[in-house]
């Protein structure tokens, strides 16, 4: 196994070394924009380690590592214009920057992209299994976006509805990350399936700290904007439980005749506070790292492993940004 940090040189390397036509500037410009502008790489380093913690190298899995990382690039450029979210990663978005056609297309071109990475260096005997996670995946990750617009529009969510839909839009991504770097590795169905299932379980963990930190992260360390989720009347964890419990008729009114921006997120934060939601959340998160960490057991690892994984399970119960 590798060190974090050396996992985070090699896929930034890799993604570094990518080369773009140079025309049309319109197409090819966003994606360097996208690709170069940071973010945790947290799905590429799942890839990594997991084919290493198989007994792979990490050059054997670092192709299809960046086919994911261009995935998901591709996933967040499509979720801004949806979300109507202008930051991400301290900088404008795509379609602020420049507009939504140009998202839209260069997020299409990064799908494309990301399945022509995942091709390389993978012998047809793996090939299959490969576009068969990471298409399914897709498909996933698709059926969540929806449901989380449609649930915009509704106000019966229930927080099992809400699980299912984080668990599509953002868990499979971390689990197919995992699999696919145990699949490099050649690894038996039924140790892939453990640290797909600690993929899975960190995911929601992960969506559910992304979700806690639009309404309580600091925007220059988070890097997108804050309150975002309450404006788009987002069924998050926090406002479920909050219109389950509040008796004060703040949330219906807010979200059937919302207030200015900044005082109805004012105020739908109040009633969160008033609940004692953030920390119950948290809690919440705390119960997903664990069920994650016991995942692990089945995927019959090293010492050394496991301790990897377990210290990135660890890392994202209070993470900032
Ligand atoms: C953002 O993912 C979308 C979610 C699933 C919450 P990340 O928080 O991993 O974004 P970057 O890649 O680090 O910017
Ligand atoms: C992200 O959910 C899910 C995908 C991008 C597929 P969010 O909409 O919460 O992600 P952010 O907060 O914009 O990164
Ligand atoms: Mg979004
Ligand atoms: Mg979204
Ligand atoms: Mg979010």
């Amino acid at each position: 196994m590798h060190t974090l940090n050396e996992y985070l040189n090699k896929i930034e390397t890799y993604l570094k070394g990518i080369e773009y036509p140079s025309a049309p500037a319109g197409l090819y410009e966003p994606i360097r924009y996208t690709l170069s502008g940071g973010g945790k790489r947290l799905r590429p380093v799942l890839a990594l380690a997991a084919c290493e913690a198989f007994g792979g190298d990490a050059d054997d899995a670092v192709n299809q590592a960046a086919g994911v990382e261009m995935f998901h690039n591709f996933t967040l450029l499509h979720d801004d214009v949806m979300d109507g979210a202008d930051m991400r990663r301290g900088r404008p978005t795509v379609h602020v920057k420049w507009d939504e056609r140009t998202a839209i297309l260069s997020g299409d071109a990064m799908l494309t992209m990301s399945q022509m990475l995942m091709a390389r260096g993978c012998d047809g005997s793996k090939l299959a299994e490969v576009y068969g996670i990471a298409n399914r995946t897709a498909m996933e990750i698709y059926e969540g976006q929806q449901w989380d617009m449609d649930f915009e529009e509704r106000t019966d969510v229930t927080v099992d509805e809400y699980l299912n839909m984080i668990r599509l839009k953002t868990s499979v991504l971390l689990g197919c990350a995992c699999a696919l770097g145990a699949t490099m590795a050649g690894v038996t169905d039924k140790r892939r399936d453990a640290i797909y299932a600690f993929g899975e379980k960190l995911g929601l963990a992960f969506q559910l700290r992304d979700d806690y930190l639009d309404t309580y992260g600091d925007p220059i360390v988070f890097g997108k904007e804050i309150g975002g989720d309450i404006l788009n009347d987002k069924k998050t964890w926090l406002l479920i439980t909050a219109m389950s419990e509040d008796q004060s008729g703040v949330l219906s009114k807010e979200i059937a005749t919302p207030s200015e921006p900044s005082v109805k997120i004012e105020r739908v934060r109040g009633v969160y506070d008033a609940l004692g939601l953030p920390q119950r959340c948290v809690a919440l998160i705390n119960r997903y790292v664990d069920e994650a960490i016991a995942m692990l057991d089945g995927a019959g690892l090293t010492p050394v492993a496991h301790d990897f994984f377990v210290a990135l399970a660890e890392d994202s119960r209070s993470r900032t940004h």
